[in-house]
């Protein structure tokens, strides 16, 4: 079993790979990172959005942003489709929480739903994990939905939580 942080995951399905972020996606990073509709449901403090510059961003995803998370692209035959995400890790639990961002045209059409499938086969066949948590917006109904597709339950229903916004987020959080 690997620990995870110790490589890049490289995940794919017939129709999706979730793998490393290079230049060569900057274009796509950066019109994600720029989308309101996007970030609405997400906090405030993510990675791709900490620095004007999307090079810098691209350029130190794997060594500045992976203290604390691991970034990986969505594609969908080699399509820059958005974000998957591995943050909060807790070795001594063997717990990580995950999150997925997507461009607004790539929204319904089953991508996030795949995408957490590959990331949720990965930790529990590949990976120490043992816990894996997420956290949505009460309004984010197509996260939860995404989520409940997974198999995730959810455990505590509308927490107050610091996202980086003037007032408390009211939030749901799930386990699987
Ligand atoms: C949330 C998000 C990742 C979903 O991506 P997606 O690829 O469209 O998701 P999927 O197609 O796999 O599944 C979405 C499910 O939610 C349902 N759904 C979509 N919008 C909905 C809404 N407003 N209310 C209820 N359900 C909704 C869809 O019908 C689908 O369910 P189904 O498969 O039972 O029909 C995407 O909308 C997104 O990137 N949003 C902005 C960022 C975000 O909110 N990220 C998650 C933060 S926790």
């Amino acid at each position: 079993m690997k620990s995870l942080f110790s490589e890049i995951p490289h995940l794919c399905s017939s129709r999706i790979t979730v793998g490393e972020i290079t230049m060569q996606h900057a274009q796509g990073l950066y019109e994600l990172a720029h989308s309101q509709e996007v970030y609405r449901y997400l906090p405030t403090f993510l990675y791709e959005q900490q620095h004007p510059d999307i090079g810098y961003v691209v350029r130190h995803l794997y060594d500045e942003c992976w203290k604390d998370s691991i970034l990986l692209g969505v594609f969908a035959k080699g399509d820059f489709c958005g974000l998957a995400e591995f943050y909060g890790y807790r070795a001594e639990y063997h717990k990580v929480s995950v999150g997925y961002r997507l461009l607004q045209r790539w929204w319904g059409k089953g991508i996030a739903s795949e995408t957490l499938d590959l990331m949720l086969r990965y930790l529990y066949g590949e990976t120490d994990i043992e816990i894996i948590t997420a956290s949505t917006m009460v309004e984010n109904q197509a996260s939860a939905r995404v989520l409940t597709r997974n198999g995730f339950d959810l455990v505590t229903h509308g927490a107050l939580e610091d996202w980086g916004y003037p007032e408390p987020t009211v939030v749901d959080k799930w386990i699987r």
